[in-house]
Formats: structure tokens, C-alpha cells, sequence
């Protein structure tokens, strides 16, 4: 709709609403940031629900040839029927990337790094790799006291895992994958899909005690 001033994009209204909020009850997600940590992450199975129809939601725009920009918690809606739906394309767009735009600790190194040549809907996976992270840890493995630390441990690109809780071997292994610092060996959505964490049978009991040891993700080349 339009009339001499404006556009109006009518939407349907999705309640309950963001994924943020299922994951941090008792903070609004324009409050402050500094209690998410004492909250409690999603069970793995339940994690993998959202994130699977997050890489759908992300797979459908990439055939549009769209780049989102601006995924975080606070963009994910869910419906009553727990069908999740991707919102905000303010920063969306169908053309070659070059700026800086979206939630800073979402954003790619590539993105910080003003890489053209390399900056494209990676990007979008990168961001799937933090909130998939979050959504199991409560907390974002970039993270500091304002944007400018973030941004310089994001193009470093090195982060750790917390020791609780315990997660499948396969899931760690997915979020380094997803935040892997070189757009070009980052992992795709086809690789995503065939990754054995995201397969229907997986089983989710930590078969190895190797998950809680190298905690650290060694990533620091700077090549692309
Ligand atoms: N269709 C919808 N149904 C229900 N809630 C919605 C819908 N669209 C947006 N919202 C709510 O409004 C919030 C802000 O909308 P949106 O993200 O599109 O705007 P924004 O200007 O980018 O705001 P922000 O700067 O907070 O991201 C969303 O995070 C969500 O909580
Ligand atoms: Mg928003």
C-alpha cells in the first residue's frame, strides 16, 4: 500500500515472536545484554529445529540471489506452531555487498574487513554460526565491552567453546565450520544439510570425552 508520503508493508502478525525471547525469558532484547549469560541454552534437538529452518529460510533467499545482513535471535520469529520465519530485510540486499551494516557481533570478519571480493552470502552463514552457537551457549563468541573490541576479535577470528554444557562432538565441529574465517572454506548450505549433526537420526548423547577438550578454535589465518 502507498499513499503520497509513504510505502506500507502489510505482514501477518507472528506471536509468539522472537526466538531471542524463547532464549532469554527474562531479558527484552532492547534491554541490556550483560545477564544472558545466566540463562540457560536450548537442548541440542531443539536448537537443530531452529537452525534447520533457519538454513531453509537463508537457502530461499540465495536462490533470489539475497543476502540478509542482519541475522540475529531478534530477526527470528516463531509462530504458534513453532514454524520459524526470518523478519527485518533492512539490510538485505540483491546487489554486491560492500558496507558495513547489521549487529556487529553477528557480522563476518569479511564484512569488517571491507573484503569486496570475498564479502557475499557467506556472510549469512557466518551469522548462522553465531546464533547457533548462542542458542546452545547463551552467550556470543565474539564479544566485548563496545564495538570496536568486537569487530577486532571478529577479523581475528578466533574464539573458544565454554566447558558447560557438554555438546556432541558433531556440533562442534558444525559451529567451527560455520565460523570458519575464510569465506571460501566456510561451510555451505549443501554441506550444512549433509552434515551428520543435522541428519534426522542423529543421536545426541556425546560419544567421546574429546568435546571437552580443545576448546579453542585456531583459526587466525588472514589469507582469504
Ligand atoms: N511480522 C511480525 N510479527 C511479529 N513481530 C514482528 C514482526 N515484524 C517485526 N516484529 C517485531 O518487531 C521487531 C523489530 O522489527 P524489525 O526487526 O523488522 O525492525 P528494525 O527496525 O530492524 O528493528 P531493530 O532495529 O530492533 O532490529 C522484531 O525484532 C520483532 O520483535
Ligand atoms: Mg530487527
Amino acid at each position: 500500500m502507498e499513499d503520497m508520503n509513504y510505502y506500507y508493508l502489510l505482514m501477518e502478525f507472528v506471536t509468539p515472536g522472537e526466538l531471542y525471547d524463547l532464549l532469554y525469558p527474562n531479558i527484552s532484547s532492547d534491554d541490556t545484554e550483560s545477564s544472558e549469560d545466566t540463562e540457560e541454552g536450548f537442548p541440542e534437538p531443539e536448537a537443530k529445529n531452529y537452525f534447520l529452518q533457519m538454513v531453509q529460510a537463508l537457502k530461499c533467499l540465495r536462490e533470489y540471489g539475497i543476502i540478509h545482513r542482519d541475522i540475529k535471535l531478534q530477526n527470528m520469529l516463531l509462530n504458534e506452531n513453532g514454524i520459524l520465519k526470518l523478519c527485518d530485510f533492512g539490510c538485505a540486499t540483491d546487489k554486491k555487498p560492500k558496507n558495513i551494516v547489521g549487529t556487529t557481533k553477528y557480522t563476518s570478519p569479511e564484512m569488517n574487513d571491507y573484503n569486496v571480493e570475498y564479502y557475499n552470502y557467506k556472510t549469512d552463514i557466518w551469522s548462522l554460526g553465531i546464533c547457533l552457537f548462542e542458542m546452545i551457549y547463551t552467550e556470543k563468541p565474539f564479544n566485548g565491552k563496545n564495538d570496536k573490541v568486537i569487530e577486532k576479535k571478529i577479523l581475528k577470528g578466533r574464539f573458544t567453546f565454554p566447558e558447560k554444557p557438554t555438546i556432541s562432538p558433531e556440533l562442534k565441529d558444525l559451529i567451527k565450520k560455520l565460523l570458519t574465517r575464510n569465506p571460501r572454506m566456510r561451510i555451505g548450505y549443501q554441506d550444512i544439510e549433509n552434515h551428520p549433526w543435522c541428519r534426522p537420526n542423529f543421536s545426541y548423547y556425546p560419544k567421546t570425552q574429546e568435546n571437552t577438550q580443545e576448546n579453542t578454535q585456531e583459526n587466525t589465518q588472514f589469507e582469504y
